[in-house]
């Protein structure tokens, strides 16, 4: 089944990680489906000097060590054909004079174009010029598009800076920003839960959610990328692009249509309805650590400061913790608590949303210990799920009370998963932005973290630290509300009291 136009798609970078990681896999996968366009050419551009046989084996060999399992030798001879490859000089004019020549063979390469820019974040704009100069995002023989990767600038001054760059070249329409945590099928089904199910829609809002917990925890360190993540650390490169998606997902109004236009403006709403944190308040409201040497799975494994290109005495954040408002009718006075680490003591992406106690404690005597209140338990990755936890009789002569998780997981084991570049392939190639960022999205969400941002990199003396594979830094709950709220680290009830420290 396939429903693109037949197109060509340019990657930039395509010797880089992430093209051998997940773009070059997620085609194949794609290929494997019967998805991709009968006419379809996917040209790589990087520096190295390769004929395009090489590349068919560079490609073939990076495809069956990655995914040996899903390796099919007969779809690979489907998709050979497609592959090819043009080396292109860096900075240099005329490069990008000779890549349109080559693009030109109506034969090999569909007019239609997608360019994927997989390079380093400085140089998207030095990609594009390169092509608005060589009148290659011209849409005069078929449609241009380019996908922009995550990160969207490193600030909201220079994401501004970047868009005015690219706006000399390219319509809104024509770009993609791409945010791949909005791919994952579990993310989509947030809004499936909230919106095909009306049960779910009276008790979404301040009377009776009590707050609401956007996690993302990783047991890796930074794996060897302290160049990247040197400069970015994780309230940039997490909390900005895919928590805060994920707190617009929870939490927007009910678009007008699915439609792309119509999904982003209710999300755009919910960023810019954030409070604004004055740069005197952000202690208030963020917290951050970095990881010290502990035991991750049994190894020992090194603190942050003792991984190769580290500065001695840095202080990026591996773990950053918000409490953030949404000042409308619905949210009013209700906290959001985004937090994300390396070195954690869990891999997991997951929303926690915590209801109100009921107004009377009825059942307060026949009970040890604190009321349980009922959670919804949204498990983005690695465990895919939805959970209800309610309070049930506990079978028996008493009136005991004890907390049950109706499991509501939407994808059964032997149903076919994929992976989000997937999806946003696709997307791309049939021009549907629902599932990319707008430009105001994108401002906004810098607007929410650049108070914190100043002042983090102006306190330069200090930082939290956490043991590897702890929970994070202790002090944390000093963002919470009350006592009786805590950071849920676990899907499962049994976890479900577990306080870090
Ligand atoms: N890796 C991930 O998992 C991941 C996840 C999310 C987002 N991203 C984003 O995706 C982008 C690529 O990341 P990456 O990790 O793949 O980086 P990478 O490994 O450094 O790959 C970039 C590639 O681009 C090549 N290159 C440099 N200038 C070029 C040019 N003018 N034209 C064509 N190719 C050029 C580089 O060659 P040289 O090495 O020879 O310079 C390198 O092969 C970044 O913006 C990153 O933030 C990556």
């Amino acid at each position: 089944m396939t429903s693109a136009e037949p197109c060509t798609l340019v990657i930039f970078g395509a010797g880089g990680n992430l093209a051998r990681r997940k773009l070059l896999p997620a085609l194949f996968q794609l290929e494997a489906a019967g998805r991709l366009p009968e006419r379809m050419a996917i040209l790589a551009v990087d520096l190295e000097p390769h004929s395009d046989s090489e590349w068919h084996s560079v490609v073939s060999d990076l495809l069956r060590q990655s995914h040996p399992e899903a390796f099919d030798p007969d779809v690979f001879s489907r998709f050979r054909p497609r592959l090819h490859y043009h080396p292109i000089g860096p900075g240099d004019a005329s490069s990008y004079g000779q890549l349109r020549s080559a693009l030109e063979d109506g034969a090999r390469f569909p007019p239609n174009m997608v360019f994927y820019m997989a390079v380093r974040p400085r140089d998207y704009l030095h990609v594009v010029e390169g092509l608005g100069n060589a009148g290659l995002l011209r849409e005069d023989g078929g449609w241009r598009r380019v996908v922009i990767e995550k990160p969207f600038g490193y600030d909201l001054l220079s994401a501004q800076t970047l868009q005015s760059g690219l706006a000399k070249h390219l319509r809104e329409q024509q770009l993609f920003r791409i945010d791949h945590y909005l791919g994952k099928g579990t993310v989509q089904n947030v809004m499936v839960f909230r919106f095909a199910n009306l049960l779910m829609e009276p008790l979404w809002n301040h009377h009776y959610i009590d707050h609401v917990q956007i996690t993302h925890s990783e047991t890796r360190g930074i794996e060897g990328r302290a160049e990247y993540y040197e400069g970015a650390g994780a309230l940039r490169d997490m909390i900005q692009s895919h928590l805060l998606q994920l707190l617009a997902i929870v939490a927007m109004e009910a678009p007008v249509s699915m439609a792309a236009e119509h999904l982003r403006d209710e999300k755009v709403k919910v960023l810019k309805s954030i409070r604004p944190i004055p740069q005197n308040a952000v202690h208030a409201h963020a917290f951050r650590g970095q990881y010290e040497s502990g035991l991750e799975n049994d190894q020992a494994v090194c603190g942050y400061l003792e991984e190769p290109g580290v500065a001695p005495d840095s202080v990026t954040e591996t773990y950053a913790a918000l409490k953030l408002f949404i000042d409308n009718w619905r949210w009013a006075g209700v906290p959001f608590y985004l937090r994300t680490g390396k070195r954690m003591a869990n891999n997991s992406s997951a929303i926690s949303i915590r209801f109100k106690n009921p107004p009377q404690d009825l059942l307060r005597a026949s009970r040890q210990g604190p009321a349980h209140a009922n959670w919804i338990m949204l498990g983005i990755q690695p465990d895919e799920c939805l959970k209800v936890e309610m309070q049930v009789k506990a079978p028996g002569l008493e009136l005991k009370t004890r907390t049950l998780s109706l499991d509501a997981t939407y994808r059964k084991d032997d149903e076919a998963d994929y992976d989000a570049y997937e999806e946003l392939l696709l997307d791309v190639m049939n021009g549907d932005h629902s599932l990319f960022l707008r430009i105001d999205e994108v401002e906004a969400a810098w607007r929410v973290v650049d108070p914190i941002i100043k002042v983090w990199s102006m306190e330069r003396d200090f930082i939290n630290g956490y043991p590897a594979g702890s929970w994070g830094p202790r002090g944390t709950y000093r963002l919470f509300d009350r006592d009786d709220q805590f950071w849920r680290h676990s899907l499962d009830i049994e976890g479900a009291d577990l306080r870090a420290f």
